[in-house]
Order: C-alpha cells, then structure tokens, then sequence
C-alpha cells in the first residue's frame, strides 16, 4: 500500500553511468539525456573542495584549467573510482532532469559492468541511494544493451552484443536472459584518443589535447586500413617552436593509429566465439553480432568485425542510449528485471 502511494508520488529512471557518458532516462519520456561524465573542482586553500561545473561545461575546461581548478572524470575503465565525485553527478543530473526535488525519490535501475563484485555492488546501490532514489535495481551493462539494441534476450537462442565504450569494449553472449559468456578488454574510445595524440606527435611534430583527438577520431576515424582520402585541419602545439600550428591530418593516418585499439577489439570477438558453447555459437552465425556503445559509431568497425569473423554484423540504433534503454525497458518487465542482478 504504501509502496504504491509512493510510486504513485514518484518516477522511474534508468541510469548508465559510462567513462565517457552519464545517460539519464525517465520513464515516460522519449528522449535520454546525456552528458559527459565530468564535473570540474575548485580546491579552496584551506583544504574544501567546491564543485564547480558538471558535464558538458566541465568536460569543455579539460586542458583549460588553472592550477586550483580540476576536472575530474569519476569513472575510469568503465568502474567508478570516485564515489563521491560520481554521487555530485547524478545528483545534479537527477534533480536537472526532474526539474524539481521530488518528495519520494524515483525508483532507479543502474547498470553495472558484468562481473562487478559484491562489494563494489553495495558502493553503487548506496551511491545511488545518497543521489536520491527510492529503489534501486541493479543491471548488468551487457544484458541492458542486448535488450535496449531490441534483441530478443530472454529467449533460448544465443545473441552476440558487443559494447564499444569510452574505457572498455565489453562482449557478451546472451540467452535465456542470462549472460553466458562475457570477456571485457579495456579498450575503448579513450584508448583510440591517447593513440591519436602520440601518432601526431610521432609523425606531425604537433601536440594536440583530448578534445580535439576526440573531435578528430569522432569526424574522420576510420577501422579501415584502406580509409578513402578525407582529411581535416586542426590546431595544436608545434613540438619545436612551442607555438600554435594548424595542420592537416589525412584520415589514412588516424586509421593507422586507430589500428592497434581496432585489432584488440576484433581479437577479443574471435576468443569470444572460441569460447562460446557450440550450439549457442551456430545461434549467433544466424542472427550475427549488434554492436552497441558511442564506439560503435567509428566508421568501418563493423566491417572489421564482420570481414575477421564471418558474421553479419549490425549497429544498433542509437548505438550511445542502447544500455540506458535496456535498463528503462528492464524497469518496466518484470522477466527481464528477474534476470538482472537484483
Ligand atoms: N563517430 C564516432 N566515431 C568513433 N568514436 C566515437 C564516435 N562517436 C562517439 N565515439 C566514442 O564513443 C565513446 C563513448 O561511448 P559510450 O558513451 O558508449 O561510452 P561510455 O558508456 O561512457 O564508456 P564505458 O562503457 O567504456 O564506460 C567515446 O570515446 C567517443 O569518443
Ligand atoms: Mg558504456
């Protein structure tokens, strides 16, 4: 009784706080918000510290910042390292997106990586908690994004998602509603940027920071050794004069410095269908593999992935908001909820 006079009183929300992205969404809502995850500290002279931007505007001072100030990135690999930091996020972000304190807060479900353990289980459900929600339900990542990809996870039939994050590249085989196999590499949309930074460095002679090797993969990156004759100006730090200098990058050289981090992931699908049981493996020669994450938007990485294994490989739609959507969707069926983590 009580419980349903609450939820009457509150909302519910799905949550997936990545390395790269914290993405929000409420139930109801079409949309998913999503913003970096970020947040830029002052640290006063007598030891406090004051939060000064979250998301967007702090992950904008990255590399501009003066001595006191800092940005700080509270997931790192995919794992929260700064609780506190992490908790200031999704408060703000939760009380942005409701528009107001709500008097009852919002049941929650939170993805987690696969093979999260129980302690670390306890730190997210109490962050959460200290953020404001009412309930919290914890899903595993790869069993949200199967699920908000559209795949029919609780069936008996084995399903292939590959999530290409910011920190990590998480593989998982998926049926009955449960993970059969899962491997995680850490590597990721991060991985990609610092590759770029020394690779312009090496061959250009130009120091460039993390926003523009963002800028720069996310435009013109390539999984393609054979990449087409794109190129792109930018601006950064000549290594000799110390002074500004524009150059311009041709889209060969970011595919070759993406190679290292594009091989990595593709070993990983191959030791991933090695491993998976053979019946399940004939399943996914069936249906093929979805790639979901921000990362599986750079241009060609299904094309590496399906020319290595023979698969057909497909990106999911709105590949960045697939493992929020699962969890939304998990919130509201019961069957997928039961085969989450709890
Ligand atoms: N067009 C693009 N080409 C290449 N990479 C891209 C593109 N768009 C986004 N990305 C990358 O995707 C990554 C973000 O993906 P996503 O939001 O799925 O990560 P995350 O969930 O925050 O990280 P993780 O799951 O590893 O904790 C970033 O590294 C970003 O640069
Ligand atoms: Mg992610």
């Amino acid at each position: 009784m009580i419980n349903s006079v609450f939820g009457a009183m509150s909302c519910d929300m799905a949550i997936d706080m990545g390395t790269f992205h914290t993405r929000i969404h409420v139930k109801g809502r079409d949309d998913v918000a999503i913003v970096p995850s970020a947040v830029s500290i002052l640290h006063g002279r007598n030891g406090e510290r004051r939060i000064l931007a979250v998301g967007e505007e702090a992950w904008q001072m990255l590399g501009r910042t003066p001595k006191d100030v800092q940005v700080v990135r509270p997931i790192r690999d995919g794992l929260i390292t700064e609780f506190d930091v992490a908790e200031a996020l999704l408060r703000h972000q939760m009380v942005k997106i409701q528009g107001r304190r709500l008097w009852v807060g919002p049941r929650v479900a939170i993805c987690i990586p696969y093979g999260t353990t129980e302690v670390e289980k306890r730190a997210v459900r109490e962050l959460a908690e200290a953020a404001g929600a009412r309930e919290v339900h914890l899903i595993e990542q790869p069993l949200a994004a199967a699920a908000g990809a559209g795949l029919p996870i609780t069936e008996a039939c084995g399903q292939m998602v590959i999530d290409v994050g910011a920190g990590k590249t998480q593989i998982a085989v998926i049926s009955l509603g449960g993970i059969v196999y899962s491997r995680c590499v850490k590597v990721g949309g991060d991985h990609m940027d610092s590759a770029l930074i020394r690779h312009i460095e090496k061959h250009y002679g130009v120091s460039i920071g993390v926003g523009t090797s963002n800028t720069l993969k996310n435009l013109i990156g390539t999984a393609l050794p054979e990449a087409n004759d794109r190129s792109m100006v930018i601006k950064g730090r000549d290594l000799d004069t110390g002074f500004p200098r524009a150059v311009e990058i041709a889209q060969v050289d970011v595919g070759a410095a993406l190679q290292v981090a594009v091989q990595l992931i593709v070993d990983a699908v191959i030791a991933s269908m090695e491993h998976t049981p053979p019946d399940l493996a004939s399943d996914i020669a069936g249906t093929g593999i979805v790639l979901t994450g921000g990362g599986a938007k750079l241009s060609g990485l299904d094309r590496a992935i399906g020319h290595a294994t023979g698969l057909a490989v497909v990106i999911a739609e709105e590949p960045t908001s697939s493992t929020v959507r699962g969890a939304a969707l998990a919130l509201q069926n019961q069957q997928i909820l039961r085969a989450a983590v709890g």
